[in-house]
C-alpha cells in the first residue's frame, strides 16, 4: 500500500462512524498520525483502539464541533498530540430532515452551526499553522445537495452550498500560500446518516446510486494528497447535479421522475430492513 501521509498530522472530525471513520482508518494506514474527533467518546475510542491494534497512530478528542471553544481545543490538541498539523478534514455534520415548516429554529441553528460555521471556524484556526508551513490541506466534506438545490433538504442543502462557496473562495484568496483546499461532495452513502433515517431522506437524494463510506474516504485521501479543488461521486451523479444547477428549468422538469425513482428506492431499502413502509 502507498504511504502518502507518512508522519503527517491529520485531524478528522466525525471520525467515530461512517465516512469519517473510514477516512481516519485510511490516513492511519498510509502512515499519518490521526486525531479523531466526535462527540461520543466510547465509539471514538473503539475506532482509535482498532487503528492502533493495526499498527496505526490514533489519538482521540471527544468534542462537539458546534461549540467554538471546542474547535479551539481541537486545533490545540492536534498540535500537542500529533506534533504537527498537515490535513484538516471537516467531515462532521448533521441533518434534521423535513419540509421547511417542520424545521424548528433550534434545529436550523444547529445545522448551520455544525455544518457551516464549525468547518469555517476550524479552517480559520488551522490556517495560521498551515500558512506558516507553506503546505497542508483542508478537505471539506460537502454533498451533492450542496451542488444542486435539493427540495426536502433545504437548510442542509444551503449549509453545504455555503461550505463549498467558502472553500472555493478561500482557494482563490490563498492561491499562493502553498495550502490546498478541496471539497468532496458525495451523493447518498451507505452510513447511518441516511440509513438510520430512511423514512425522512429526500426522494431526490435516494434517486442516485449509493456509494460506500470507503469510496468517499478514498476521495478524501486523494484530495488531501493532490489538492484537487472538487470531487463529486458517483461521477455521473456529479455531472447530473451540475447540469441541474446550471439549468433550473430542466431540473424542475426532471425532478418528478427522479423523486418517483427515489421513493421506489426508499421502499426497497425499508423492505430489505424489515421496516414498515411509510
Ligand atoms: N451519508 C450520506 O448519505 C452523505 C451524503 C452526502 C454527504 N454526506 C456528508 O458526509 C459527512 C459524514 O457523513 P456520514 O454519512 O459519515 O455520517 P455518520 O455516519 O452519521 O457519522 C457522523 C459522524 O459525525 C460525528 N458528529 C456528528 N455531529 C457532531 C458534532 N456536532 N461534533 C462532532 N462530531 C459530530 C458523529 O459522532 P457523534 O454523534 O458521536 O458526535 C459521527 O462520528 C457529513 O458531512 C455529511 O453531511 C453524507
Amino acid at each position: 500500500m502507498a504511504r502518502r501521509f507518512e508522519g503527517w498530522g491529520v485531524v478528522v472530525t466525525g471520525a467515530s462512524a461512517g465516512i469519517g471513520e473510514a477516512a481516519a482508518r485510511g490516513f492511519a494506514a498510509e502512515g499519518a498520525r490521526v486525531l479523531l474527533v466526535a462527540r461520543g467518546a466510547e465509539k471514538l475510542e473503539a475506532v482509535a483502539a482498532s487503528i492502533r491494534a493495526g499498527g496505526g497512530d490514533a489519538h482521540t478528542l471527544a468534542a462537539d464541533v458546534g461549540d467554538p471553544a471546542a474547535c479551539r481545543h481541537i486545533i490545540q490538541a492536534a498540535l500537542a498530540d500529533l506534533g504537527r498539523l498537515d490535513v484538516l478534514v471537516n467531515n462532521a455534520a448533521l441533518h434534521h430532515r423535513g419540509a421547511i415548516d417542520e424545521v424548528s429554529p433550534e434545529d436550523l441553528a444547529t445545522m448551520v452551526d455544525v455544518n457551516l460555521r464549525s468547518p469555517i471556524y476550524l479552517t480559520c484556526l488551522a490556517l495560521p499553522h498551515l500558512r506558516a508551513q507553506g503546505s497542508g490541506s483542508v478537505v471539506q466534506v460537502a454533498s451533492l445537495a450542496g451542488c444542486t438545490p435539493t427540495p426536502g433538504a433545504t437548510v442542509y442543502s444551503a449549509t453545504k452550498f455555503g461550505l463549498r462557496a467558502f472553500s472555493r473562495a478561500l482557494a482563490m484568496e490563498l492561491a499562493s500560500s502553498g495550502v490546498k483546499f478541496s471539497i468532496v461532495s458525495p451523493g447518498p452513502v451507505d452510513t447511518g446518516f441516511i440509513m438510520d433515517d430512511l423514512e425522512h431522506v429526500a426522494d431526490l437524494a435516494l434517486s442516485q446510486p449509493i456509494s460506500t463510506a470507503a469510496e468517499v474516504a478514498a476521495a478524501i485521501l486523494d484530495s488531501a494528497a493532490d489538492g484537487r479543488l472538487e470531487r463529486r461521486l458517483p461521477a455521473l451523479s456529479g455531472v447530473l447535479a451540475t447540469v441541474a444547477y446550471l439549468s433550473p428549468g430542466l431540473a424542475r422538469r426532471l425532478q418528478p421522475a427522479l423523486a418517483r425513482k427515489g421513493a421506489r428506492v426508499r421502499q426497497r431499502l425499508l423492505a430489505e430492513r424489515g421496516k414498515p413502509r411509510p
